[in-house]
């Protein structure tokens, strides 16, 4: 029985805005109609209640991969491709930005040829690099602009805006970049012909963007640079490597340690001197990020079947596999590889008969908070499902994300009547029936998709509004889902 309904509604006029450069917002044939525009702010999902899901599915190639493959690549030496770049809207504001920059991009579906410039080749731009929805196009782009000769102003859309920049312009400063704000936040004004000092520099959250910020703007200085994580309870990296793991892939040389104090330790990477990189292929292993949410939906469909083909691995991006483990999910791990740094694999979560979820007293802080960072909003929904429910502290991190996650993890979970209860760094959800509501995802891809799933766990039929923000990550994502309902 086929229980998702998927329309979009109008609630009240709309007005249509065309997308610059960027795919339809919708894909599937529910949406032809709007393949060259977007409506914003009524754009509206049905879900209903659902059975079972089956089927093999390749989601689309990690984000955070694609993002650095490609601006490594634009100041490398030589050119390259990357197969199964992402799909979505952000690594698209990506590449946009590198063309402005003059760097040679031909995409042809899901293959992107990069001509690198090297270090010192980009060119002046002759608009504003608007980054869209994309934090870490921005962060990550400010420290290759913050090497040049040339001026750069970088922009983003209203969500983007509003985020904190400050994080990446104190190191940037400090190393002696010419970068000016607006009260902590974009647009950036990035001034050329600084010369960067080298740097030691302790992270005082930790960002992956703020970590890649520095490593790239190092680049550009004569000396090494350091980057040291906040102490965590872990003796491992605790915000995605992927930077680190590309930079080394592509020639340059980093190294790592780990220091302790008082039982806790700090993860340090240093960037040697004089790092050149030479251009070479990346293939991009599907984003665990945006399979979580199928992981999440099977886990809680009784009789579900399902297989992720060819996901990333990376240690500090698969503590969602470890947490369904944890929570008595079968869940198996097949066709193990390594390729350009990055682990990758294929994922089954399936039911046998009468399998359950086990009282776990599920409760995530620390740096294991700062590894599933992404994964909290589908994490929450996860929660209504436990017995024992689930706790997250220490994720203060998730109001400053593409909304504030917390809040709209609490106010949705609360409309669909889960009990739940709200802490400044983080939430506790317990188990709960969910009912029908109307959703308001607040244009946020993760909080739009994680409602879906919740949506099918609940009796009636749930609407979420600004439905079309999942492009920013998975232009496919209803569709997709769609086909692995009986
Ligand atoms: C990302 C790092 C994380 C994550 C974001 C992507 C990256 O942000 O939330 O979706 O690609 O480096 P922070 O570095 O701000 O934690």
């Amino acid at each position: 029985m086929r229980v998702l309904v998927f329309t979009s509604v109008s609630k009240r006029p709309s007005w249509k805005i065309p997308i610059m450069d960027s795919a339809a917002r919708f894909n599937g044939p529910h949406f032809v109609n709007l393949r060259k525009t977007v409506i914003f702010d009524d754009q509206m999902m049905r879900i209903s209640k659902s059975g079972p899901l089956t089927g093999r599915i390749k989601v689309p190639g990690d984000k955070s991969i694609s993002h650095r493959a490609a601006m490594l690549l634009a100041i490398s030496k030589g050119s390259a491709e990357i197969t199964n770049f992402a799909t979505g809207d952000d690594c698209a504001s990506t590449l946009r930005c590198l063309k402005a920059l003059g760097v040679p991009v031909s995409k042809n579906g899901s293959t992107v040829q990069i001509f690198g410039k090297g270090k010192r080749g980009l060119e002046e731009p002759a608009t504003p690099l608007d980054c869209g929805n994309s934090g870490t196009t921005m962060r990550l782009l400010a420290g290759i602009l913050a090497g040049q000769e040339f001026d750069s102003l970088v922009v983003g859309d209203e969500s983007l805006n509003s985020r904190p920049m400050g994080r990446i312009a104190e190191p940037l400063l400090e190393m002696g970049a010419d970068i000016r704000l607006r009260e902590n936040r974009a647009p950036i004004k990035i001034m050329g012909g600084a010369c960067l000092r080298p740097i030691d520099y302790s992270l005082p959250v930790a960002s992956a963007q703020v970590k890649s910020c520095v490593l790239i703007a190092g680049l550009y200085t004569g000396g090494p640079v350091s980057v040291i994580s906040p102490p965590s309870e872990l003796r491992a990296p605790i915000s995605r490597d992927h930077t680190e793991r590309m930079l080394t892939y592509l020639g340059a040389e980093i190294s790592e340690e780990f220091r302790e104090a008082d039982g806790e330790f700090s993860h340090v990477i240093k960037l040697s001197p004089g790092s050149e990189l030479q251009a070479r292929d990346i293939r991009v292993p599907g984003d665990i990020s945006t399979a979580a949410f199928f992981l999440v939906a099977a886990a809680g469909l009784r009789g579900s079947d399902i297989t992720l083909l060819d996901v990333g691995l990376n240690d500090t991006r698969k503590g969602i596999v470890d947490v369904m483990q944890e929570i008595g999910v079968r869940i198996e791990v097949t066709n193990k590889s390594i390729s350009c740094g990055e682990p990758r694999g294929d994922i089954r979560v399936s039911w046998d008969g009468d399998c359950e979820l086990i009282e776990s007293n599920l409760k995530i802080s620390g740096g294991r908070t700062a590894a599933l960072i992404d994964e909290m909003p589908v994490l929450a929904v996860l929660g209504t499902l436990l017995p024992g429910g689930i706790e997250v502290r220490d994720a203060s991190e998730l109001r400053v994300k593409e909304s504030d996650r917390v809040d709209a993890i609490v106010k949705n979970l609360k409309r669909m009547g889960g009990a739940v209860e709200e802490y400044e760094d983080g939430f506790r959800v317990s188990k709960s029936n969910l009912t029908a509501a109307e959703i308001d995802s607040r244009g946020d891809h993760r909080i739009a998709m994680a409602f879906a799933v919740a949506a099918m766990f609940s009796e009636g039929e749930s609407v979420i509004n600004d439905a079309g923000c999942v492009a920013v990550s998975y232009p496919d994502f209803f569709e997709t889902l769609n086909g692995l309902v009986d």
